[in-house]
C-alpha cells in the first residue's frame, strides 16, 4: 500500500497541496477526486519524485521515500506504472516500440521474450493490428491503450492513472474504464485513478478520496460517496453530471 501523511506542496507562494494525509489500499482502486486545479496531477507527481516534496512522509510497499534521492527513486519508480493524462507516447516510435521501451531500457531479456510480452499486452489491449503504426495515426482512445500497455509491460505493483477518459467520446472512455478494471481483475495492482470524471470513477473506483482547498475533505465508498453531506463534494458532483445518471451506481458493487 501507499501511505501519505501530511503532503505539502507550493509552487512558489502558491501552496497546492496543503496537508494530504492518505491510505491506499493494496490491490484496490483508489480514486482521488477534485476540481481542475486542485492538484490531482502534482500529487502524483509528487508521489513518483517527479516534482519534489516541500513537507511530509510518503511510504510506498513500507520504504519510506520522503528523503529518497533521484537514484534512490529509481527501483520504486520501476515499481509504478504511470498512465499519463497525455499518453507521452514517443512519436517517432512505432507501438511496439513504445510498449517495448520500459523492457529494453531496463532489462536483458531475450527479444523473443520482449515480443512475446508486448503482443501479450496488445492483445489486452485489443490493438495487435497496432503493433508496427506510428502514435499518430492512431485515435486518443487507442492512445490510452497503448500508454496503458507501456505502462504494463513492466509488471508494475501499482499503477497511477492521470484522467484516463478526459476529452474521450463516452463510449471510448467506457472501454477505457472497463480495461481499468480488468487490469485490476487479472494483474491485481494497486491503483489510483485521478480524474474529475464521475460516471469513470463511479465505474472504477473501490475507495474514493475528495481534494478541496489542498487536503482531503471526504473518503470513503462508492454508496458513501453519493450520499455523503460534505457541502464541496457534494456541489462538485452535482457540476459534474446529472444525479439520475450517478444514482445508478448506489448499491452497485
Ligand atoms: N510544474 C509546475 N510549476 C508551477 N505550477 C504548477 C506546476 N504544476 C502544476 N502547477 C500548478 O498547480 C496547480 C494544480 O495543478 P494540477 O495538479 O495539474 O491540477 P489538476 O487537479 O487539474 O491535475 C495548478 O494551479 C497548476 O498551475
Ligand atoms: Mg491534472
Amino acid at each position: 500500500m501507499i501511505e501519505l501523511f501530511n503532503i505539502k506542496k507550493s509552487f512558489g507562494i502558491q501552496e497546492v497541496l496543503k496537508g494530504i494525509t492518505l491510505s491506499i489500499p493494496k490491490g484496490k482502486t483508489t480514486v482521488v477526486l477534485g476540481r481542475s486545479g486542485c492538484g490531482k496531477s502534482v500529487l502524483l507527481k509528487v508521489i513518483l519524485r517527479l516534482l519534489p516534496l516541500d513537507e511530509g512522509q510518503i511510504i510506498i510497499g513500507g520504504v519510506d521515500t520522503s528523503n529518497f534521492s533521484d537514484s534512490e527513486m529509481m527501483p520504486i519508480r520501476r515499481k509504478i506504472g504511470m498512465l499519463f493524462q497525455s499518453s507521452a507516447l514517443f512519436d517517432s516510435m512505432t507501438v511496439w516500440q513504445n510498449v517495448a521501451y520500459p523492457l529494453l531500457e531496463n532489462t536483458k531479456l531475450s527479444f523473443d521474450e520482449i515480443d512475446k510480452r508486448v503482443m501479450a499486452l496488445l492483445d489486452f489491449v485489443e490493438l495487435p493490428e497496432a503493433a508496427e503504426k506510428l502514435p499518430g495515426a492512431l485515435s486518443g482512445g487507442m492512445k490510452k491503450r497503448v500508454a496503458l500497455a507501456r505502462a504494463l509491460i513492466a509488471q508494475p505493483e501499482y499503477i497511477f492513472y492521470d484522467e484516463p477518459t478526459t476529452g474521450l467520446d463516452p463510449i471510448t472512455a467506457s472501454k477505457i474504464n472497463l480495461l481499468i478494471k480488468r487490469t485490476q481483475n487479472e494483474y491485481g495492482t494497486t491503483s489510483v485513478v485521478v480524474t474529475h470524471d464521475m460516471v469513470s470513477a463511479l465505474t472504477v473506483g473501490d475507495f474514493f478520496a475528495f481534494i478541496h482547498d489542498g487536503k482531503i475533505a471526504f473518503t470513503g465508498n462508492r454508496n458513501e460517496v453519493l450520499k455523503s453531506s460534505a457541502k464541496e463534494m457534494q456541489d462538485f458532483i452535482a457540476d459534474a453530471e446529472p444525479r439520475e445518471i450517478l444514482q445508478e451506481f448506489l448499491n452497485i458493487k
